[in-house]
């Protein structure tokens, strides 16, 4: 399966921030992102009417069993932004060990501002590329991604990490606007995406390029269908793929298999 860059149709950075692996278009995105950060919240609520906040709801109770608080559970919550997502998880799973990671310092610094003492406690906001994880092997029972994955240079390279990173058996989440298949999920798309999210999106953050960046970043994307053969091929089962909202947006859960060598291990220990 080939799967296509997002656009690279961004202002030049000026340079990359603390994260030592990122590439030229990371650095761009990375660039963005921090620019747009103060304003990043406000604009995703108005634009989406709410229905990002139900959305990542309903995808972060898809981590961990229903009944679970997260009791010894480390979750990666991953291209955390504001760390809405973390705090979510937070609040689903509470005694859950959450690291919000991110590559742009400033989405991670309006996020660390929101969270009470409690939460600190909880959630350890972490840069990072997603592309080189610095975490060890199998150091996470679950990992979520919300809106976080339309935007790398190498999607196969940073699914690869994160199947790393899960322990076997792991679970990963992610939500996205993946590339819309329908004639309906194409038309909303194609007007909502020229209208509303221009026009909030400047609004709110000054920035009309990220905003024109992140249309086309979702037609550069790679649909469900081939996401879930992409997860198939770095070792996850158990995939399912769920639309939201008429199938605007989609939620994709995976399980960590467990490797050849993990297998052979695991049956030596019982021998
Ligand atoms: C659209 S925001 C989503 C933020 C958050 N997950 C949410 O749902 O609001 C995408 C985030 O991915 C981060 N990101 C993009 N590429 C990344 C990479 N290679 N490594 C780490 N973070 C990355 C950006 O800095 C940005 O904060």
């Amino acid at each position: 399966m080939s799967e296509p860059r997002p656009s690279t149709h961004l202002p030049a950075s000026s340079g990359r921030e603390g994260v030592e692996t990122v590439d030229e278009h990371g650095a761009r995105v990375q660039a963005m992102f921090s620019d747009i950060a103060p304003g990043y919240d406000r604009a995703n609520r108005v634009m989406s009417m709410g229905i990002d906040v139900r959305w990542r709801r309903r995808a972060v109770r898809s981590l961990l069993p229903a009944e679970s608080r997260g009791e010894d559970a480390r979750i990666l919550d991953l291209c955390a932004g504001t760390l809405d997502s973390s705090l979510e998880i937070h609040r689903a799973f509470p005694e859950a060990e959450v690291v919000g990671g991110d590559f742009s310092a400033g989405m991670l610094e309006v996020g660390r501002q929101r969270l009470d003492a409690e939460a600190r406690a909880a959630i350890t906001p972490k840069e990072m590329d997603a592309h080189e994880l610095p975490e060890p092997a199998s150091s996470f029972d679950a990992l979520f991604c919300a809106f976080g994955v339309r935007n790398l240079s190498d999607l196969a390279r940073a699914t690869a990490e994160q199947a790393r990173v899960l322990r076997p058996g792991g679970r990963l989440v992610v939500l996205d606007f993946f590339r819309p298949t329908t004639l309906a999920t194409r038309a909303f798309h194609g007007l909502y995406n020229s209208t509303v999210l221009p026009v909030v999106g400047w609004a709110f953050t000054g920035n009309l390029e990220a905003y024109r960046y992140l249309p086309r970043s979702m037609q550069a994307f790679v649909s469900a269908e081939q996401y879930r053969s992409l997860l198939e091929s770095k070792g996850f089962v158990d995939i399912e793929v769920q639309g939201l909202t008429f199938g605007v947006a989609a939620v994709v859960t995976a399980v960590r298999a467990p490797t050849a060598g993990e297998l052979a291990a695991a049956k030596g220990a019982v021998a």
